[in-house]
């Protein structure tokens, strides 16, 4: 990929791959990491309540702590940084927030606002814990690609890691009991490419009409 010209999307997607070593003498401004932050930002989430929260770890203390509860995995200790995507669990809280600036903007009438808060605080406040851990993995989910995305459009690559001791995690990084750990993302400069991955063909898990 040239970095001289932007990439159109199919490059980006096609370009993505996990990388997990990374040039350790690299760090991402704040700024640009906020301007991937704020693309990441743009993804969609159910009812428009956007449960997710970022802590970016970027302080090398901070790294080396959390190196061993993310099971010594290399690339935590070489990445710019390891962005920690949480779900607030009182997400719907902001829904009064969020709807009254959609009108604010023109984008609903005070009668959709209304309707929208009512949900938020009556439907999404009282639905089972299962439901709303479920609700925060899928937001968290579809941010998490936005951002790994966003970042291999601006020559930065990623790795999504599973792959970490969640409540060691939430323990040492004293991380407030109403936020769900989704997952990490370490993000730096490759210092050498993702190895190669395949993928199924698409005959095997996409139908058409039924399954
Ligand atoms: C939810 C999730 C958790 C993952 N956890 C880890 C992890 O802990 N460590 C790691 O090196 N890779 C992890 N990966 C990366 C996958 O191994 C990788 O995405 C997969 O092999 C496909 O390769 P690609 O991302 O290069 O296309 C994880 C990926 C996802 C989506």
């Amino acid at each position: 990929m040239s970095i001289l010209t932007k990439p159109d999307l199919q490059t980006v997607i096609r370009e993505r791959h996990s990388v997990r070593h990374y040039d350790p003498s690299v760090k991402i401004p704040r700024q640009e990491m906020e301007e991937i932050l704020s693309e990441a930002i743009l993804a969609p989430s159910s009812s428009n309540l956007q449960p997710w929260r970022f802590v970016v770890i970027d302080d090398a203390e901070l790294l080396k702590k959390l190196h061993p509860i993310a099971n010594n995995q290399e690339h935590v200790l070489q990445a710019s940084a390891v962005i920690a995507v949480l779900g607030d669990m009182k997400w719907y809280e902001k829904g009064r927030q969020i709807y009254t600036m959609s009108e604010e903007a023109g984008y609903m009438t005070e009668e959709i606002k209304q309707y929208f808060i009512n949900s938020a605080e009556n439907i999404y406040a009282n639905m089972d814990q299962s439901v709303k851990e479920s609700i925060i993995d899928v937001d968290a989910g579809l941010i998490s690609m936005q951002l790994m995305l966003s970042a291999r459009a601006r020559g930065y690559d990623t790795v999504p890691m599973g792959g970490y001791n969640k409540v060691k995690f939430v323990e040492e990084f004293k991380i407030p009991e109403h936020y769900r750990s989704v997952m990490l993302i370490a993000i730096g400069k490759a210092a050498s490419p993702g190895r190669p991955t395949v993928r199924l063909p698409l005959e095997d898990v996409a139908f058409w009409n039924e399954i």
